[in-house]
C-alpha cells in the first residue's frame, strides 16, 4: 500500500534541526517510509521509530540504501524497487531540500509532495528575488539591494546597514554594518556572501513578528509571535536554536501583544503575501514591526517543525497539522511545473535519460 515518504536531512546548514523536524512529522503520522538524506546528499530508508540521537554519527545503522531516479514512475528506489509512496512529506530545512531543487526532482519522477512547488521554493529562498517580488506586488517592504563585486556605487538608501547572505538563512553569516565602505569589506571578507550577499537599511529599535500560514483545508492564520533578540539586535541563530524543542524557553511572546492597528496589517499582509510569494501548506512569514508600521521581510516555506507551536488559538494539533498538510498534498496535482501541463508530455526527456545512463 502506498504510504507517505518523510523526507528529511539533506545537505545543509540545517541539516540537524531538519532532522528534529522529521522525526516529528513521522511520529505524527504514524504509518510512513522514514527517508533520511545524508549530510552528502545520499538516500537512505531509515526506521521510523529512531530517535534524534541515532543520528548523531551520521547515518544510523541498519539504514538501507536507496537511489533516486527522476523518471517517471521511478523516485526512491531500494535496489531496483520503488517504495511505495503516494505522497512525500518534505521536512528539510535550507539547501536544495527548501530552494526548489528537492521539489523540481519529485516533479519529474511524478510524485507529490508537501509545501510549495519548485518555483515558490526557490523564490523563499531568494532575498533578493523574494524582496522584488514582494514590493511588485505592492506590499511594504524595505529597500533591499545586491552588493555584487565591490564597484558598484553605494545604494540610494543610508546605512546603518544590515547585511545578509542572498540565500541564507537562521541569522548565519548576517553582519551590520554602519557605512558602505564597511560593507563592501565584509562582502570580500566573509565566505558567507560568496553567493551573493544583499543589504538593507537596519531598523533600529524594531522587532519581529512572525506569523504561520495553512492552505489547506482553507487559508488560516496562526497565532503572532514576537520571538526575542539578542543584544546585538539581530534574532540570532542561537536563540533560535540551542533551545530547540524546549519552545517556550527559547524566549519569545507568543501569542504577542499588539495594538489592533499592527494585527490588522500581519492579518491582511499575510493573505497577500500568501498569494504572491505562491505558498502552499505551512509556511512562516516573517515581518519586521516600528512604531507601529510593518515590513514584509521573509518567508520560510519549510518553517522548523512546520511551526507548529504557533498553531494554538484556536488549537491545532501537530497530527491534524500535518495530516491536513499531506491531505492537500494527496489532492493537488502532481508535477507542478510552472509551463507544462500536467499531462506528463514534458516528462518523457527525463525518462529517456535515466534509461540511457542505466
Ligand atoms: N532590516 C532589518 N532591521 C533590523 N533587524 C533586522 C533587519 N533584517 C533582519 N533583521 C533581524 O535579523 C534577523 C535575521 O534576518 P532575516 O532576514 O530573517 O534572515 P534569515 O534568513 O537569516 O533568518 C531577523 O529575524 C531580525 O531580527
Ligand atoms: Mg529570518
Amino acid at each position: 500500500m502506498a504510504i507517505p515518504a518523510v523526507i528529511f536531512g539533506g545537505p545543509s546548514d540545517e541539516h540537524d534541526i531538519s532532522i528534529l523536524t522529521g522525526l516529528q512529522v513521522i511520529r505524527a503520522l504514524g504509518e510512513v517510509h522514514g527517508v533520511y538524506w545524508s549530510k552528502t546528499g545520499d538516500w537512505f530508508e531509515v526506521d521510523p521509530g529512531l530517535e534524534a540521537t541515532d543520528f548523531v554519527d551520521g547515518v544510523p545503522r541498519r539504514s538501507r540504501e536507496l537511489s533516486f531516479v527522476a523518471a517517471s514512475g521511478q523516485g526512491l528506489l531500494h535496489k531496483k524497487r520503488p517504495l511505495d509512496i503516494d505522497v512525500a512529506v518534505i521536512a528539510c530545512h535550507g539547501g536544495p531540500g527548501e530552494d526548489g531543487t528537492l521539489q523540481g526532482l519529485l516533479d519529474l519522477a511524478g510524485l507529490r509532495y508537501t509545501g510549495p512547488g519548485q518555483a515558490s521554493s526557490a523564490l523563499g529562498m531568494d532575498k533578493l528575488a523574494f524582496g522584488a517580488a514582494m514590493a511588485a506586488a505592492g506590499l511594504p517592504t524595505l529597500p533591499r539591494a545586491i552588493v555584487s563585486s565591490g564597484e558598484e556605487p553605494a545604494p540610494d538608501f543610508g546605512g546603518p546597514f544590515i547585511v545578509k547572505p542572498r540565500f541564507g538563512g537562521s541569522s548565519i553569516g548576517i553582519e551590520l554594518a554602519e557605512d558602505w565602505p564597511t560593507v563592501l569589506a565584509l562582502k570580500r571578507g566573509s565566505s558567507y556572501f560568496d553567493q551573493g550577499a544583499v543589504i538593507e537599511p537596519f531598523l533600529i529599535g524594531s522587532r519581529d513578528l512572525q506569523v504561520a500560514v495553512r492552505t489547506y483545508p482553507k487559508w488560516e492564520l496562526s497565532a503572532i509571535e514576537a520571538p526575542a533578540r539578542a543584544a546585538e539586535g539581530i534574532y540570532s541563530y542561537d536563540q533560535k536554536y540551542l533551545a530547540w524543542g524546549g519552545e517556550v524557553s527559547a524566549g519569545r511572546e507568543l501569542p504577542a501583544t499588539l495594538d489592533p492597528g499592527v494585527e490588522e496589517q500581519v492579518e491582511r499582509l499575510s493573505a497577500r503575501v500568501t498569494d504572491a510569494a505562491g505558498l502552499r501548506g505551512i509556511a512562516r512569514i516573517d515581518y519586521l514591526e516600528r512604531e507601529g508600521e510593518v515590513v514584509v521581510n521573509e518567508v520560510n516555506t519549510i518553517p522548523g517543525s512546520m511551526a507548529a507551536y504557533l498553531w494554538i488559538d484556536p488549537p491545532i494539533s501537530r497530527e491534524q497539522l500535518f495530516r491536513d498538510m499531506v491531505d492537500e498534498a494527496r489532492s493537488g496535482p502532481v508535477r507542478r511545473f510552472s509551463v507544462a501541463g500536467s499531462d506528463g508530455t514534458a516528462l518523457r526527456s527525463a525518462g529517456t535519460i535515466a534509461s540511457k545512463l542505466g
